[in-house]
């Protein structure tokens, strides 16, 4: 596994998770996100498992100081794994004759998208000789492949995210550097126990533990896998739900909607 990581959105939930799974000696751990006492926190325990541990609070839409904090990093031995994670969820559960709620659409699409880049392109900006094989990981969604109406923002983001990690595995693979690999890896996870998945009102079939997702995303990394989706028995049921008509699919899901009272 690699050595030298930096994992955005890592002061709890599947961020944490995978930064603790991954904390042993001889790794080296970046932790980035907004809340550093939780940031902390999550450091001390991977250093009290054997990582050497450095952690930046900042907020990962700020591409100057997430590359400040890349950098400084890098230029202590490189980076070999990035793992952009960091995201939001908002859902649209009081809805107005308006339609969604535009500004937190908005807000939604660029927030996570912009966590995301803000981290790919620090990494990707680095001098080659500190990313000579560089492993860029962007954790999406099972959400991005059934876009749904009370997320629109964030199915929105998912599904860019997709398009953005296929385009620019394209980029690199036409644009060979010869001193430099690039390899991209997407995880698309279902439910996961975090603080993001906790607020949602419906049911959350299959729902795994962060350290579950944590173990199932790095066996994955480990053999080689650039797309990564658990649990496979709701991807079946969203790759079903995909090709039955609309309005079947929508009273299958009635039940779980996150919307509370009625439309107007
Ligand atoms: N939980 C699920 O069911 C589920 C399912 C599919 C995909 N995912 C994806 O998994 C990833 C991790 O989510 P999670 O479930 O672990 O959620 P979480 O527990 O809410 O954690 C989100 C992490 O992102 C960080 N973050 C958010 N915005 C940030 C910003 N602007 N700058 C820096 N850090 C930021 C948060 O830290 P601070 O608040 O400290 O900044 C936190 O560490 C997300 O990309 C999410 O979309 C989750």
């Amino acid at each position: 596994m690699a050595q030298r990581v930096v994992i955005s959105g890592a002061s709890r939930g599947l961020g944490a998770a995978l930064a603790e799974a991954m904390a042993e000696p001889g790794v080296a751990l970046l932790l980035l996100a907004r809340h550093g006492e939780n940031l902390r926190q999550v450091a001390e325990r991977c250093v009290q498992k054997g990582a050497e541990v450095y952690w930046r609070a900042l907020d990962v839409r700020h591409r100057e100081a997430v590359a400040d904090a890349v950098e400084a990093f890098a230029s202590r031995g490189g980076v070999h794994l990035l793992i952009a994670n960091a995201g939001v969820v908002a859902l649209e559960d009081t809805p107005t004759d308006l339609g969604p709620d535009w500004e937190q659409l908005r807000e939604q699409i660029d927030h996570n998208l912009t966590c995301t880049l803000s981290l790919l392109q620090a990494g990707l900006s680095l001098p080659m000789d500190q990313r000579p094989h560089l492993h860029c990981v962007v954790v999406s969604s099972l959400n991005a492949f059934l876009p749904l109406g009370e997320a629109p923002g964030y199915c929105v983001a998912k599904a860019a995210q997709h398009a953005l990690v296929a385009a620019l595995d394209d980029f690199y693979a036409c644009r060979p550097e010869p001193r430099t690999e690039v390899v991209f890896s997407l995880v698309c996870p279902g439910f996961v126990a975090t603080a993001m998945a906790i607020d949602y009102p419906g049911p959350r079939p299959f729902e795994c533990s962060a350290q579950q997702a944590a173990q199932r995303i790095l066996r994955g990394l480990r053999a080689g896998h650039k797309v990564i989706v658990f649990p496979r028995r709701l991807a079946l049921l969203l790759w079903i739900g995909q090709r039955l008509p609309k309005p079947i699919l929508r009273w299958i899901l009635a039940p779980s909607r996150a919307y509370r009272g009625s439309w107007p």
